[in-house]
């Protein structure tokens, strides 16, 4: 099978060639990755012979319509994903999120190539902390913030390409994710790696927010399972009932690392900021029988730990100018 996967060297999408490679010998493996300050070519290092890297733009017709056609199914992750810039300068996130989900449709449509679309539970908006509920399939949707209404934009495309040119798509509208390769803008690494360089996790607001957390490599279990066993034209949720408030995981960090629990800095909070996710994957777990292999959120935290301990040498060269960029806005 040819498998062209789009951000293909950003976290979620380098961990899932890695696995697919690792998993699947028959794979030939195609990445189209326009390598932002997000996508890292090291990320592949450990599978470089058994992958090509093209370097290009998921809204350049060109490449896309080249690389789609040689290919049998694509797995599009290639995403601005980070919200905290998209409130910073939202441009890039409408253009890749948007008009770069659009140009894969058209080139897939062309090419009668299967599509899974990898999207986010931030489509759905927030629940209260209090609320019993979680996000099912069936919650309408509400995105708050420049990233996600581009995210529920590109959803929407897909489902219109399906049901007006019957295209064969599915969506995947996953939780937060942790694990290696996450660039230390995120939560999770950039705590680690401040309390690594002897430095205080920085808490936004006061930490009440809570977050579905999943391991990168449960949720990518879960795209293969959507895309071998998933019916096209539909959508599925993926989370692993991990909740927590990020004041929890900042605690459990602290404790990791043999620091006090109240070690930590209250910084600026994030304008619009999600008070909580929550996902029900009955559907996925049901239909498709996925189940997570990581039900320890704190033991795959130590383990994550560990990752980015012995691997300075892939974060170090961007962790200063990612805390200079939070440093111009107070966090
Ligand atoms: P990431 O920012 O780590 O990686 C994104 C990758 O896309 C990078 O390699 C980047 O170079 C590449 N890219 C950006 N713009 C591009 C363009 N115009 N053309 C080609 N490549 C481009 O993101 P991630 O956290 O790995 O997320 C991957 C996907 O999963 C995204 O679609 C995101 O919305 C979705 N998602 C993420 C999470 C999460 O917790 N991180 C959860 C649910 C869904
Ligand atoms: O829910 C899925 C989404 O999860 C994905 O679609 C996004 O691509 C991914 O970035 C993530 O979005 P969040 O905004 O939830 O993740 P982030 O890592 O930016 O922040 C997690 C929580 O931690 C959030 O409540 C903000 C808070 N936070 C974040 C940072 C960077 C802090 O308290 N301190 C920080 O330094």
């Amino acid at each position: 099978m040819r498998v062209l996967v789009t951000g293909g060297a950003g976290f979620i999408g380098a961990n899932f060639v890695r696995r697919t490679v690792e998993t699947r010998p028959d794979a030939h493996v195609v990445v189209l990755d326009a390598l932002t300050y997000a996508g890292d070519a090291r990320s592949l290092d450990p599978v470089r012979d058994r992958v090509r890297l093209e370097v290009g733009d998921v809204a350049d017709p060109d490449v896309v319509d080249r690389l789609v056609a040689e290919a049998d199914l694509v797995v599009h992750f290639a995403a601005e994903s980070h919200n905290d810039n998209s409130l910073t300068d939202p441009s890039p996130f409408v253009r890749t999120n948007v008009v770069g989900t659009f140009t894969l449709l058209e080139a897939v449509r062309r090419h009668g190539v299967r599509l899974h679309h990898v999207s986010t539970d931030e489509v759905y908006g927030d629940l209260e902390l209090d609320d019993p509920g979680r996000f099912t399939e069936a919650t309408a949707y509400n995105p708050s913030s420049p990233y996600s209404s581009t995210k529920a934009s590109s959803d929407l495309l897909v489902r219109a390409w399906v049901r007006s040119f019957g295209v064969r798509a599915t969506i995947s509208n996953c939780s937060n994710n942790y694990g290696p390769y996450q660039h230390v803008e995120k939560f999770i690494p950039r705590q680690i790696t401040n309390l690594l360089d002897g430095g205080r996790p920085k808490l936004y607001g006061r930490g009440a927010n809570v977050r579905d957390w999943i391991h990168v490599d449960d949720h990518n279990d879960a795209v293969w399972a959507i895309v071998e066993r998933g019916t096209p034209g539909e959508t599925y949720l993926v989370g692993a009932d991990g909740e927590r408030s990020n004041l929890e995981v900042v605690q459990d960090l602290l404790e990791i690392f043999g620091r006090d629990r109240d070690d930590y800095e209250v910084v600026a909070d994030r304008a619009g900021h999600d008070l909580r996710y929550a996902i029900d994957a009955t559907r996925l777990r049901t239909e498709l029988g996925w189940a997570p292999r990581y039900t320890s959120f704190r033991e795959g935290l130590a383990r994550t730990v560990e990752w980015y301990r012995e691997h300075e040498d892939w974060w170090r060269p961007a962790k200063a100018r990612t805390e200079a960029r939070y440093a111009a806005s107070g966090q």
